[in-house]
Order: C-alpha cells, then sequence, then structure tokens
C-alpha cells in the first residue's frame, strides 16, 4: 500500500466528516434559497454550519462567505478589493513566495494599470528561511496601497509568517491585510481578531474536508470591508458570491474545521513527532540531506512555531526530485507544490529562498496527517534512502 505524505497538497475525507456530510446528499438534500420546508432544512444547516466556522476562526457569522475553496477566496479578496477601492490607489503589496492563487491574481492586475510589490523573504542559510521581516511590508505599503496579501503558512516549506506584527503595520498606514490561511487552519491556532486581518482565505480539503469548498473571511466592523463579486446571480451571500450553496460541503467544513479546532494541541503534538522522526530517520539514512526552511524547532516572537508541525523539505544534492519520486512508487510525497510539479518549472518558493535552479529540483516535500502511523515514517525513510542511493548510482 503506498504511503500518503503530501499532506499539503489535500487530505483525506475524515469519516466523521463523510458521516456529516452524507444526509445533505440524499434525504436533505433542499436549496437553501427555497421556501419550503426542504429548503428550510438546508438553509437550517447551512446556518448552523457559518456559525461554527465564524466562531472556530473567532468570527462572526456574517462575515463568512463561501466559496468554491481557497484559489478562489484569493480572487475575491484580491479582485474583490481592488475594483472596489480602485479610487483610493493602484498598488498592491505581496509576497514572492505566495501561492500561484495569489501570485496569479495580481500578475493579471500588473498586466492593466496596477502596480504590484512582491517582498523578498529570508534566505535559505538562515535559520528563518522564508521569513518576512514586517519591516519589509511596512517600508514597501505607500499612499497609494490599497492592499497587501501574506499567506499565513507556506505550502512548500511551513514557514509562519507573523501576521499579528505584519497587521499592525499595514493598520498604521490604513491598509486592508487579506491572509491565505490555506495550509494553516487546522495546524495552527487561527483567529482574526488576534491576527487583525481584514480578509482570510480557507478551504475545506487541507483540513480532511471535501475538495469544492471553502470561505472567505469579510471583515464586517473596524473597517467594513466591501468587495465587488466576482460571481454575480442570484445575489448570494449578501451579494458578494452567487451560486447555489454547495451545502453538503459546507457541512463538511464546518465538521471539519470543529474537529480540527477540538482537537488541535493533541494534532500539532502528533504531528510534530511523526514531522521530526521522519526529519531524524532521512538526516541518519542520508547524512548529506540538506533541511530547506525554517529550523523545525524555531519559534516566532509570541511562542507559536515558525514552522507548519506537518511540514519537512528536504535537499538532496546531486539528485532530481523527479527521479526520487519515480524511484519510490510507494510513497506519495511531492518535488514542489501539486500545481507546480504539474509544470515542469523549478519551485518559484525554492528560488526565492536563493536556490539554483539544480538545487530547487533536488527537493522533497513530506507532509505528514492525521492518519499516518510511525511504523510508516520509518518505511517511507527507508524507501527515500533507497532512492536517493538508487537515483546517485543510476547519475555516476
Ligand atoms: C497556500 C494555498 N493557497 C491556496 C490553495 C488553493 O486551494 P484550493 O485547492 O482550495 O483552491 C492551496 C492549495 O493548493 C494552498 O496550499
Amino acid at each position: 500500500m503506498t504511503i500518503y505524505l503530501d499532506h499539503h497538497a489535500t487530505t483525506p475525507v475524515d469519516p466523521r466528516v463523510l458521516d456529516a456530510m452524507l444526509p445533505f446528499f440524499t434525504e436533505k438534500f433542499g436549496n437553501p434559497g427555497s421556501v419550503h420546508t426542504f429548503g428550510e432544512e438546508a438553509r437550517e444547516a447551512v446556518d448552523a454550519a457559518r456559525q461554527t466556522i465564524a466562531a472556530a476562526i473567532g468570527a462572526d457569522a456574517p462575515e463568512i462567505v463561501f466559496t468554491s475553496g481557497a484559489t478562489e477566496s484569493n480572487n475575491l479578496a484580491i479582485r474583490g478589493v481592488t475594483e472596489r477601492r480602485r479610487r483610493r490607489g493602484n498598488h498592491l503589496v505581496s509576497v514572492r513566495t505566495e501561492h500561484p492563487a495569489v501570485l496569479d491574481p495580481l500578475e493579471r492586475l500588473a498586466e492593466q494599470d496596477f502596480k504590484v510589490t512582491l517582498l523578498e523573504v529570508e534566505p535559505h542559510d538562515s535559520p528563518r528561511a522564508g521569513w518576512l521581516d514586517p519591516a519589509h511590508v511596512a517600508d514597501a505599503v505607500r499612499d497609494e496601497t490599497c492592499l497587501v496579501s501574506v499567506m499565513l503558512a507556506n505550502n512548500e516549506i511551513g514557514v509562519v509568517q507573523p501576521l499579528a506584527e505584519i497587521a499592525a503595520e499595514c493598520k498604521e498606514r490604513g491598509v486592508l491585510l487579506h491572509c491565505d490561511a490555506t495550509q494553516a487552519v487546522g495546524k495552527l491556532p487561527v483567529n482574526v481578531e488576534q491576527f487583525d486581518v481584514d480578509l482570510m482565505s480557507f478551504t475545506a480539503h487541507k483540513l480532511y474536508g471535501p475538495k469544492g469548498v471553502g470561505a472567505l473571511y469579510v471583515r464586517g466592523r473596524n473597517p467594513v470591508v466591501r468587495l465587488a463579486p466576482q460571481i454575480t446571480g442570484g445575489g448570494h451571500e449578501q451579494a458578494r458570491r452567487s451560486g447555489t450553496l454547495n451545502v453538503p460541503g459546507i457541512v463538511g467544513l464546518a465538521t471539519a474545521i470543529q474537529l480540527a479546532t477540538d482537537d488541535l494541541t493533541a494534532e500539532v503534538a502528533f504531528l510534530t513527532q511523526l514531522r521530526d522522526h521522519l526529519a531524524q530517520q532521512i538526516f541518519s539514512a542520508v547524512p548529506d540531506a540538506r533541511l530547506v526552511g525554517p529550523a523545525l524547532d524555531a519559534r516566532l516572537s509570541y511562542a507559536s512555531p515558525l514552522r507548519l508541525p506537518n511540514n519537512l523539505n528536504v535537499m538532496f544534492p546531486g539528485t532530481d526530485g523527479e527521479a526520487l519520486m519515480l524511484a519510490m512508487p510507494e510513497l506519495a510525497v511531492s518535488s514542489g507544490a501539486a500545481c507546480s510539479s504539474m509544470r515542469d518549472e523549478p519551485s518559484h518558493v525554492l528560488m526565492a529562498l536563493g536556490l539554483s535552479a539544480d538545487e530547487a529540483r533536488s527537493c522533497l516535500r513530506f507532509g505528514v496527517g492525521r492518519f499516518n502511523t510511525l511504523e510508516q515514517i520509518d518505511r517511507a525513510a527507508e524507501m527515500v534512502a533507497a532512492a536517493v542511493a538508487k537515483v546517485r548510482q543510476m547519475g555516476e
């Protein structure tokens, strides 16, 4: 059986999540927009889910807009704010290591008459590799800046950004802050009030929920954030995102986030244990392998870890990540983000750390998950060591 260590790409649906969703495909199939009892039943389920999700991130229910996932949430946040605040300015600030679901909409805006500043992060040889210094945000923001977008945790190297400090810089300058928290929800305490973000994207399929459903948090007070809708029609979601609501998906997202929040402390301890064990086994079997991204035990100033507990990224000098993956078909890992692996380009995140294209191509990303076991981790490390030896031998 193939061992799955690619939980940054997606996660299996937790059976408890599936159980909660199933009735909404069959007997409770109503459209929440309908006035009859079927509609009412679905509407009640959506209302309860919205409440649960809002409570899990410290928001109010009306601040949650349901979407098809984090890609749509990021697009809605970036395009929705810029369209609405266009008159205030045409400058956006983000980071080189963001996900394509942020970088691509920014690139498209730059093709219009927007100016985009992409900030640099700490280089590969720093114990805080990938970390964004909040002072860079302060320096980059100008009078014409209409939005800053910074992810909470990176999907390749797991680095956790100092969001509260970044938010403080934005607030001081009256600029809105959007955060892509896709990889962080369920692995770190995420609270929109503590972070003081104005918009926040997340998705169900990274936290043991279904694919194709996510949400955007949109601040409803201090300040009220207004968005230009990007999908229009029936005026759903207070006219912020039209389309019949994905009721089973929304129920799944709510159940997944509730489970993740309830068990967060134990889950983080478990994931950290698995991840640290994997690192230990790999580094002892392949002595010249190098950690990529922040140190595993580094911490932010307020005691939050600087790296996601489930993330490990390792460089195997003189190898090629794709070749390594082919040499271990029974281990599911990734040689970059799921989307960049399809493009055959070296990871833009690793390049932003200052790695060469060859170095970036020799890295593997590991993401441990809720249903992995220590035995699987031991076997995975053995497979990695054997694959590295095989690929190096072939290259001689
Ligand atoms: C950081 C980050 N943002 C956004 C996305 C896109 O999420 P979705 O697949 O829900 O559109 C992903 C997933 O690949 C991600 O890791």
